[in-house]
């Protein structure tokens, strides 16, 4: 049988295949409400074959949210999250709570939040422009055994949930990764400086989060192998946060790409489509305003966009790794697991249709027919949450299920 679709032990959670539906913002958690259509979104996921689904941004505290409508993992939110993860069980499947903090990169109203942003460097936050919070405050030690507190305790309240694995984001410019890319972090102390400095607090929080909860749950990250902007992290740094993460005892790294404002094209091989397709969602609006300024001339998305790093990656860790990035063929899922890679991240073509692997398993396609349009980013804040729009996309749900309570 293809490897891709054999078992795959992480840490204490064995996977029934090699595929893992990567964390998409669903856009389903209407004023942080965990709803009926977050949970079938990935009960769908979980039917169609992957081996496990991963609930994007469950945000550590309400602070650590970017926007309004996502959920934190809170004593309120288990029933809810544990309706999801019920559902995705029934099927064979895992799930996995992406667990985040935004740091700066949010766009909660004063009203919402109170407290200053926080983040590896203080001082102006652009992010705060449009919101009022135009000052960040520099972490200090306290800071960061609160922030790192969090995150074990998301992680608890995870495994309470039922999900099998956390994923601690530690990619595309949210409070992690603020301290791992030198964009945000200019600090003089030890948590500033060469690429392990800036990984001292992201680390740590890694190894409070595998001593809390690594014997029973997977615990794994997804970080940005590359920033994908001159001055920004490269491969090189890529590789040493691999090594970092690996010395750690990370289950599973899941190697993404860029980052949400400087480099979104980066992330997805190509950019997102034109500025006046934007509904009102910040993200998505001030990541295509930025995106002339990081846009690589004529830079096309092409299958397996990020395989290059990857590769060096690969080469310089013994730890599970799963590739990400443009996964669209059998082709493509060969080449991957003939490489080494150990698992493969899949975003656009699992919106395109949940039932993606079910059918390569059985014959029935030989790869996906989105287009990497990128429409369905633009999606994810509309009523109806994320959801392909091309034609032959499938949508897994009614979209008024996402003003329902899950455990409702
Ligand atoms: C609609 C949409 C929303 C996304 N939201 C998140 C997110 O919340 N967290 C995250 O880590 N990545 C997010 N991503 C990035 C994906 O996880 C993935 O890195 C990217 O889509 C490239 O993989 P693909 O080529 O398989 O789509 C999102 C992607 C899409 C298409
Ligand atoms: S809208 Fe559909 S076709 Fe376009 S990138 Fe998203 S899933 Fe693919």
């Amino acid at each position: 049988m293809n490897t891709a679709f054999t078992p795959l032990t992480i840490g204490p959670l064995k996977l029934r295949n090699r595929f893992i539906k990567a964390a998409t913002n669903e856009g389903m958690c209407k004023g942080g409400l965990v709803t009926k259509g977050l949970a079938m979104f990935h009960e769908y996921m979980a039917k169609g074959g992957a081996a496990m689904s991963t609930v994007a941004y469950c945000a550590t505290s309400k602070d650590g949210q970017t926007f309004v409508d996502q959920a934190h993992l809170s004593a309120e939110t288990v029933p809810d999250f544990k309706v999801l993860t019920n559902g995705v069980h029934k099927h064979g499947a895992a799930a996995q709570a992406q667990i985040t903090h935004a740091g700066a990169f949010t766009f909660l109203p004063k009203d919402f939040s109170s407290m200053k942003p926080i983040s590896a460097n203080g001082g102006f936050n652009k992010f705060g422009v449009m919101t009022g919070r135009y000052f960040k405050k520099k972490m200090d030690r306290d800071d960061m055994d609160r922030i790192a507190a969090e995150f074990v305790n998301a992680a608890r309240l995870a495994q309470e949930s039922g999900f099998d694995a956390v994923e601690i984001h530690m990619g595309h410019g949210y409070l992690l990764s603020q301290f791992i890319t030198p964009f945000y972090n200019s600090r003089k102390d030890e948590f500033g400086g060469t690429i392990q400095n800036r990984m001292k607090f992201p680390a740590e929080v890694l190894s409070k989060v595998l001593d809390a909860v690594g014997n029973d749950m997977a615990v794994t990250v997804k970080y940005s192998q590359t920033d994908g902007k001159k001055g920004g992290n490269t491969v090189t740094e890529g590789i040493e946060i691999a090594k970092i993460l690996e010395a750690t005892g990370a289950h599973m790294a899941q190697l993404s790409n860029g980052l949400n404002v400087e480099s979104i094209d980066t992330m997805f091989g190509n950019p997102l489509p034109a500025t006046g397709t934007a509904p009102k969602n910040l993200i998505v609006r001030i990541g295509m305003m930025m995106q002339p300024k990081s846009k690589e001339p004529d830079k096309e998305f092409s299958q397996l966009y990020s395989i290059d790093p990857a590769q060096q990656i690969r080469d310089a860790v013994k730890m599970p790794l799963c590739y990400l990035g443009g996964v669209q063929s059998m082709e493509n899922i060969n080449r991957v697991m003939g490489n080494g890679f150990d698992a493969l991240g899949l975003g656009r073509a699992l919106i395109f249709d949940p039932n993606l692997i079910n059918d390569l398993k059985n014959g029935a396609t030989s790869g996906t027919g989105c287009t990497a349009c990128n429409k369905c980013v633009v999606m994810m804040y509309t009523p109806g949450g994320t959801s392909c729009v091309e034609p032959g996309g499938k949508r897994g749900h009614d979209g008024a299920l996402n003003l329902v309570r899950a455990s409702g």
